[in-house]
């Protein structure tokens, strides 16, 4: 028998990506699937960007790049990022293969055996994968009680928040809920961070994605540039998942130690994938702006759908394309009856730290939508007012 790593015994596979493997060997049998467990923009990637990768590859860009990759998307980056008011030099971003990646290198480069790291429930699942992969331990605030609002939990947030937290993790909009957490939650979390000097994780891979309302970004607030990890990514915005390219930026020395673990582990996001990203930050504001009003539509037809019915929906989302809603029954059997008797994929609260939900993934067309939640209403999954 081989002996495997604790720190990889930790862990549990991906939940988001076995739901969406069961429902591709359903459709690989033939089955008519509906998959609503997907994290991924259902749009192909704008011509632009598409163009753009091409051109480079055709350009000869195909070697190694510099480890935190090339200049013209470091400054595209930046600027990007200066239009949100955040103050970051090119030399401060690490470009990589998905934010994910960016993710889990900040997990490594902060977090230490035993360090605390608080996670706001519910919460996307590779936090708790990376927070453990690191030899974390977790604390975690349960928002399902003040329906996914960050602000009605802010005692409970201020009882996990000590001087032992290493790391807070904050995502808004947030991945499963859609929630885009108010200024007067965000200065409060500042308040916290600052008092206990925690680091916190600001990941923002679904800031392009609202409807009417922005989140403000953590490291504009005062006392929090230093402290702040901004992380974020192409693929939702400018549905480009299967490309890979996301970014982290932040601290000089926070990014100088990260920029070791890159080099040693993906050596550079791909090279003409990032001359494509440089595309997506300058050439394809009109094609975002019709996928946001598309999933805004889905957001308000699926509520809509849902709300006739009688479900029950505990708070409309600001961002994202996720619904979290209470389901009958214990939530992994629940979805998985969903799965294999109505073929419709949904992905189970558990996985995120919210048993008793759903998530349903509404980057689908309203018909495939409809035709989901038909099933699902004869499956009686919805949990009522
Ligand atoms: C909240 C959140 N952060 C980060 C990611 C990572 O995305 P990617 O690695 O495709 O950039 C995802 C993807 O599902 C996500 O939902």
């Amino acid at each position: 028998m081989t002996a495997f790593a604790a720190r990889i015994e930790r862990v549990e596979p991906s939940a988001t990506l076995a739901i969406s493997s069961v429902a591709k060997e359903l459709r690989a049998e033939g089955a008519d699937v509906v998959d609503l467990s997907v994290g991924e923009p259902d749009f192909p990637t704008p011509a632009p960007i598409v163009e753009a990768g091409i051109a480079a590859m055709r350009d000869g860009h195909t070697g190694y790049t510099a480890p935190r990759g090339i200049p013209s998307l470091r400054e595209a980056i930046a600027t990007e990022l200066a239009t949100d008011g955040l103050a970051y030099d090119p030399d401060q971003i690490i470009v990589t293969p998905g934010g994910k990646q960016a993710l889990y290198e900040v997990f490594q480069t902060v977090v230490d055996d035993g360090d605390e790291v608080v996670l706001l429930d519910p919460a996307w699942v590779s936090y708790e994968a990376m927070a453990k992969l690191a030899g974390g331990t977790l604390r975690r605030v349960d928002l399902t009680t003040s329906n996914f609002k960050l602000e009605p939990a802010l005692d409970e947030l201020t009882t996990a928040i000590s001087d032992e937290t290493r790391l807070l993790v904050v995502n808004t909009p947030s991945n499963p809920t859609g929630m885009v957490y108010t200024d007067d939650a965000l200065a409060a979390v500042r308040d916290l961070a600052v008092d206990h000097d925690v680091t916190v994780i600001s990941d923002e891979i679904y800031k392009r994605i609202t409807y009417g309302r922005t989140p403000a970004s953590l490291a504009t607030l005062d006392g929090m540039a230093d402290r702040t990890i901004t992380v974020n990514g192409f693929s939702k915005t400018y549905a480009m998942t299967g490309w890979r390219l996301g970014y982290l930026a932040g601290p000089t020395d926070i990014i100088d130690q990260a920029a070791k673990l890159q080099s040693h582990s993906v050596s550079c996001a791909t090279n003409f994938v990032q001359h494509a990203g440089v595309a997506a930050l300058t050439d394809v504001d009109d094609e975002v702006d019709e996928m946001v009003t598309a999933f805004e539509d889905r957001r308000d037809h699926l509520i809509d759908r849902l709300e006739d019915a009688g479900a029950h929906v505990p708070a409309v989302p600001d961002g994202a394309f996720y619904l979290m809603v209470p389901v009958v029954g214990d939530d992994l059997e629940t979805c998985e009856t969903a799965i294999q008797e109505a073929h419709v994929a949904t992905t189970p609260g558990s996985a995120f730290g919210a048993p008793g939900y759903a998530r349903l993934s509404y980057a689908n067309s309203t018909d495939r939508i409809d035709e989901a939640l038909d099933r699902l209403f004869d499956l009686e999954y919805f949990r009522r007012d």
